[in-house]
């Protein structure tokens, strides 16, 4: 084992074809499978030093320290799986807002995960990192991998990871992050997501319209078909929060300023701009389009809100060592 400490950055990464549901909440497998794009703007740098002399796991968060009983059950799982023992001192630091939406459960995993497993002087495959990934939070199974990734839902922990889209489409694409609201959210995405799959009675209609949306938005992906791409992530994002709108007791994660992100994209498209947007467990909104349709997008998006509220990304890489 190493006595210094390791550090790991992983990004974020957005979904077009959502997870919200879990069939194993202990191993955190999906109900369905599903896809996203990781992000060059947000990630999450961590690094792990295993310390002879600590009794418990230390865990420091944008300089503060936190008690999060996730970390210690998911480190008890890297201790497992590295034959090792010692405690760890963790200090994270977030390039994107915690909790709100932007998927920092999935880049703080990823990166996790890396840095905890090289640490113990291992050397993970990306395969074994996206298991491990998938413990702390499912999102992050995909965050181990930069591009398109495509979690495949499983069985069991051996059969549940992600893995990179074995082809590539040449529309330069950019997701625009519009930061409607950065506070954390009140409903976490975990309690979200079992609240619908317990109560809403539309539950067992998502799992079969979003395994048919996964199918059919790679299939437009390969016929380069952008307009039926965007149309089915927008689809299965909203057909997501109506699940949220339908469980007992309901909830929701839209903000008054994120309808007006939604009816700019509309207008714009009714203008014959070809954009498309998404929402995860947050208020935040996330606008898809090709570069080359960035600026006029931009141009209209700034009539509604400042600029500093809008956050451009592209296509980020896999997880790695600094
Ligand atoms: P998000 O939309 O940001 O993914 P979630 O509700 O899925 O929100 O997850 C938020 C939780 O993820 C936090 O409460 C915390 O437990 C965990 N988390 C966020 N950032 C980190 C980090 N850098 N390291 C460890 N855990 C983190
Ligand atoms: C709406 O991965 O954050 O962003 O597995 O309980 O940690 P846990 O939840 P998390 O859920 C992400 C939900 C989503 C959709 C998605 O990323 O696929
Ligand atoms: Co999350």
């Amino acid at each position: 084992m190493q006595n210094s400490a390791v550090t790991a950055r992983a990004h974020t990464n957005i979904a077009l074809i959502k997870y919200w549901g879990k069939k194993d909440q202990q191993l955190i497998l999906p109900m369905n499978g599903s896809l996203s794009l990781t992000l060059d703007k947000f990630y999450t740098d961590t690094s792990v030093e295993y310390l002879p002399n600590l009794n418990a796991d230390v865990f420091y968060l944008n300089g503060t320290e936190v008690a999060d009983p996730k970390i210690t059950r998911f480190m008890d799982i890297v201790r497992q799986k590295t034959r090792s023992s010692n405690y760890a001192l963790i200090k994270s630091t977030n390039h994107v807002p915690t909790a709100a939406g932007l998927a920092s459960s999935a880049s703080a995993y990823a990166a996790l995960a890396l840095a905890a497993t090289a640490a113990a002087g291992q050397n993970f495959s990306l395969t074994e990192l996206s298991r491990l990934a998938r413990r702390g939070s499912g999102s992050a199974t995909r965050s181990i991998f930069g591009g398109f990734a495509e979690w495949l839902p499983g069985t069991d922990d051996q059969s549940s990871y992600a893995q990179p889209l074995d082809f590539q489409t040449d529309w330069d694409l950019r997701m625009i992050a519009i930061v409607v609201d950065a506070l954390p959210k009140k409903v976490s995405s975990r309690h979200g997501m079992q609240t619908v799959v317990e109560t809403s009675p539309f539950y067992p209609a998502w799992i079969k319209s979003a395994t048919q949306d996964l199918a059919a938005i790679k299939q437009a992906m390969q016929n380069n078909d952008f307009q039926r791409f965007g149309e089915i992530a927008e689809s299965n994002a909203l057909r997501m929060h109506a699940l949220n709108l339908s469980a007992v007791p309901h909830f929701n994660y839209f903000e008054p300023q994120s309808l007006i992100a939604m009816q700019a994209v509309e207008n714009l498209r009714a203008a014959g701009i070809s954009c498309y947007y998404t929402m995860d467990a947050g208020p935040n909104v996330k606008v898809i389009c090709k570069n080359k349709d960035l600026d006029v997008i931009l141009d209209k998006l700034h009539h509604y809100f400042p600029s500093d509220h809008l956050l451009v990304a592209a296509a980020g890489p896999n997880v790695k060592l600094l």
